[in-house]
């Protein structure tokens, strides 16, 4: 039997402004999924938040893009956005676009990345969730994971990676996607994924076999509602160990801050802070942009549970050994910060996603003359 690691996310309202997902939501999300599993639709799960996103991971038995536990996360999306609204929360409801469900959450505005696996004989696991920013900001860190040597030890000395991996491109602009390997065409990856407003990894297989190891959400948000809605704060499911990157070295990348678009109005370049889930919650300028990384196990269709059976489920960048990276994104933030809407700290005009431009140059019309 398959085991399927869903993750399902969307902003449904935060406190106050755009901060954080208040304490009531999150239960409310977990008591929707403890009947689902009193039930047996799933068979394990844990609820968490990324700022202001209410994070519901699931793991079943059902596969992926399975209507049951997809119209699970939407109708509990559904009554988290109701409690949110009778609280006059901020941006209530905000993520979830369509008023009927139609089979699957994808395309409905909530973001979604699942896994159907094969168990093997220990499956260690990363999810990391992100607020602020956009699928975008999963490109450096998966191409320093599963392709850079200097990263990743494992592709030098450990035989069941020479092989390298083959990464899922998703052109975002013209709705195309495209299969790259890895070492041999690095360049070409690279060249693709740097563009990372336009370009993201979807999905990521160990070349030699086709084990997949990761998946991203790659929802845009805007490309749904045809406006501004909202940065598309993404998530990522990662496989590793035993012929895959090792946890260690999957948390590699985030031992510096790197930048990522979104930040304040989705408009700003911004330093991504890795931090522990006590500090998933934007403050300065609706940021820095944050992402969060919880490990667990699979465990015969479950996440490894204790004797209460609660998942064990650790909390990775809730580790002094990311202080640096958290310092170096406070400065990068402070810096950018002083350059105002000066680029490069706003991003530029064609991915913003608040613009009074268009109308400046409305105002302007009739004064500008040939220089
Ligand atoms: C970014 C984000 C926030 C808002 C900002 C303005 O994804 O959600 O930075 O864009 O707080 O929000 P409004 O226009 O609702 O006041
Ligand atoms: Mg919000
Ligand atoms: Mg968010």
């Amino acid at each position: 039997m398959k085991t399927t690691i869903s993750i399902i996310k969307a902003d449904v309202g935060s406190l106050v402004g755009h901060h954080v997902v208040p304490e009531q939501l999150v239960e409310l999300g977990e008591k929707s999924l403890r009947e689902a599993q009193d039930k047996g639709l799933i068979n394990s799960y844990h609820v968490f938040n990324a700022g202001d996103d209410l994070e519901l991971l699931m793991v079943h038995q059902k596969g992926e893009k399975n209507k049951g536990i997809h119209r699970l996360a939407w109708n509990t999306f559904q009554k988290a956005a109701a409690k949110a609204k009778q609280l006059k929360l901020y941006g209530a409801g905000q993520d979830l676009l369509k008023t009927a469900f139609s089979g699957n959450v994808r395309g409905m505005g909530p973001g979604v990345a699942e896994m159907e696996i094969e168990e093997r004989g220990s499956d260690p696991f990363i999810v990391f969730a992100a607020d602020k920013t956009a699928a975008g900001a999963f490109n450096y860190p998966m191409v320093r994971i599963f392709a850079d040597p200097f990263t990743t030890a494992g592709l030098v000395i450990d035989p069941s990676m020479l092989g390298g991996f083959k990464f899922e491109v998703l052109d975002t602009k013209n709705n195309m996607k495209v299969v790259l390997r890895c070492p041999e065409e690095m360049y070409e990856l690279i060249g693709l994924l740097g563009t990372t407003t336009r370009y993201n990894v979807s999905r990521i297989w160990r070349s030699k076999d086709n084990l997949l190891c990761t998946v991203t959400s790659t929802t845009k948000l805007s490309l749904i509602a045809g406006k501004y809605v909202g940065k598309d704060d993404p998530v990522a499911i990662v496989r590793a160990q035993h012929g895959l990157p090792a946890i260690g070295e999957i948390l590699v990348p985030f031992l510096h801050t790197y930048f990522v678009e979104g930040w304040m109005r989705g408009s700003h370049w911004g330093p991504l802070m890795p931090v522990s889930l006590k500090n998933s919650k934007c403050t300065v300028f609706d940021g820095p942009p944050r992402i969060v990384a919880l490990g667990f196990q699979v465990c015969n269709g479950k996440i490894a549970a204790d004797e209460s059976a609660i998942p064990m489920i650790k909390d990775m960048f809730d580790d002094p050994a990311f202080d640096l990276a958290r310092q170096e994104a406070v400065e990068m933030a402070s810096m950018f910060r002083r350059m105002g809407e000066f680029q490069p700290a706003r991003v530029g005009e064609e991915a913003m996603e608040y613009t009074t431009l268009p109308r400046i140059l409305e105002k302007l019309k009739g004064r500008f003359e040939p220089a």
